[in-house]
């Protein structure tokens, strides 16, 4: 953006800003985002939601969010003072046309040149937001700039994906829709491609000739929390499979771009989701695994299972653990399969990419070999530890000829002093920017859903007769590792 833009008022419109989203991160990110002198100035944050509030509760209500979910403590009174007195309230329902007047008419009088939509409220009301938008004429800006972020879940499959995509560009142009990945926005996600291509070596092993296979885990203690109502409709697929874990998929696997910018970087991501095998049918039932919590004992605790859980039907035969094996068709990773697994209430919380390189040509040291013989791993810590290791074998001390496994390791929090700031910061700021990258294009999202909808209609024609189950705070059924070791005689990382 150019410093006389940024310095244009500029108005951040929340629809849905009585919920969950607005208090736990974007509020407290904006704050933090103000702290560090980066918003526009002036920035008017504009609620938009049915609730009866009004400036003053929105305030109040905010004071607090900010008070508990800061990154930064002790909370900085002054800033937050002035932050607060940028906060209007608009109350009206989502389909009210005259809340859309009122609202081009408070941003009028708050001469609010640029105009960011956030829509932080349930997806069903996404079309009739926009609509809304476009029928008031909020949408385009012959003077600044107008841009929509829309939250995750964009569809349920392929066909309603088409549909809302259809919605969206018939009010807005592709370059002012931001669709929000919160897992792009991790700062150890955006080192994937720093690690391969700002460094030169180790872009020459990444490739078939020397990777024996990937594995790339979202592992959650958390169970489904209040959230049933859209879980149990969702699962694992929908819920993290099709976005994060795919996107961590395209980092981990494209090619370097052609240069650091919105289009090239997304061009690569979205020809790995295209050179995708496609699952389908008995290939889709083969290469997934699907599992379901029930209850067990986490961190000392004891936690109900899935069917347990409020809302949930207690039929159900939703995922909360899924694995996949996937490849990806292309000249770099033919014949290297990539291992895929996420479920909630493992035993731990951690997301993490494992490259697993093939071992040497020929074994030359006929020693105890504690380290295996294939021990270079490459982790890539997203979270929580964040950090990367690469272990390899070393002879150790003594007159035994023994190798044992050891280890390199950058420690994030250890190198740079700091935790990594929220995602939802770095995504904010570049939305206001105007800087697409870390944020997924319509391309990218069909992709994704094309290739996800294909596993959806196998399960759907064959429902499995059971599901395994696995106890809360185990890393899955005994079938989880019988699915990896089967197919390639692997086995999961221990994390
Ligand atoms: C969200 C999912 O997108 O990602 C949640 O809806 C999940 O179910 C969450 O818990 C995980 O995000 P993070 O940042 O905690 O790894």
């Amino acid at each position: 953006m150019s410093q006389a833009n940024f310095l244009a008022p500029t108005a951040f419109v929340i629809f849905g800003a009585t919920g969950d989203l607005t208090s736990r991160k974007l509020v407290p990110a904006l704050y933090e985002l103000k702290l560090a002198d980066r918003l526009p100035t002036p920035l008017y944050l504009i609620g938009f939601a049915r609730r009866d509030w009004d400036d003053q509760v929105m305030r109040e209500q905010m004071r607090q969010a900010i008070l508990q979910h800061a990154r930064s403590q002790p909370v900085d009174r002054n800033k937050l003072e002035n932050f607060l007195a940028s906060i209007r309230y608009l109350q009206s329902s989502f389909e009210d046309r005259e809340g859309y007047q009122r609202l081009g008419k408070m941003l009028d009088d708050l001469d609010a040149v640029n105009r960011l939509y956030y829509l932080a409220c349930p997806p069903g009301v996404y079309s009739t937001i926009i609509q809304g938008l476009g029928e008031a004429g909020l949408a385009q800006r012959a003077e600044g700039w107008a841009r929509i972020v829309i939250e995750k879940p964009y569809g349920e499959d392929l066909s309603s994906a088409q549909a809302l995509d259809a919605a969206v560009h018939r009010v807005f142009a592709e370059q002012q829709v931001y669709r929000i990945d919160h897992y792009l926005g991790k700062e150890t996600v955006q080192n994937i491609l720093v690690f391969r291509f700002a460094n030169g070596i180790f872009e020459p092993l990444w490739n078939n000739r020397n990777v024996d296979h990937v594995q790339i885990t979202v592992a959650e203690t958390v169970g489904v929390g209040s959230r049933a109502g859209y879980y149990d409709k969702a699962g694992v697929i929908r819920d993290v499979f099709q976005n994060h874990l795919m996107q961590l998929l395209t980092l981990t696997a494209m090619e370097a771009p052609v240069a650091f910018n919105a289009d090239a970087v997304r061009d690569e991501k979205v020809k790995i989701i295209r050179s995708l095998r496609p699952l389908r049918g008995k290939e889709a039932l083969k290469n997934t695994y699907r599992a379901q919590y029930v209850a067990g004992t986490i961190d000392g605790q004891r936690v109900p299972g899935y069917k347990d859980e409020p809302g949930v039907q207690p039929d159900s035969t939703t995922e909360t653990y899924l694995a996949a094996r996937l490849f990806v068709d292309n000249w770099r990773w033919a014949g290297v399969p990539f291992y895929l697994r996420s479920g909630k209430r493992l035993p731990k919380r951690i997301t993490s990419i494992d490259i697993h390189f093939k071992q040497v040509p020929l074994p030359l040291f006929g020693w105890r070999n504690l380290a295996g013989h294939a021990p270079n791993v490459l982790m890539i810590n997203i979270q929580p530890d964040e950090g990367i290791t690469l272990t390899f074998g070393a002879k150790a001390p003594g007159p035994i000829n023994q190798i044992e496994p050891v280890k390199m390791h950058f420690d994030y929090v250890e190198t740079f002093g700091a935790e990594p700031p929220d995602a939802y910061e770095r995504l904010l700021l570049d939305c206001l920017i105007g800087d697409a990258t870390l944020f997924t294009r319509t391309d990218e999202v069909q992709a994704a859903w094309a290739f996800v909808t294909d596993i959806l209609e196998a399960w759907r024609n064959n429902p499995p007769r059971y599901l395994p189950v696995y106890e809360a705070g185990t890393w899955g059924p005994p079938g989880s590792e019988d699915f990896v070791r089967s197919a390639d005689g692997h086995t999961w990382d221990n994390l």
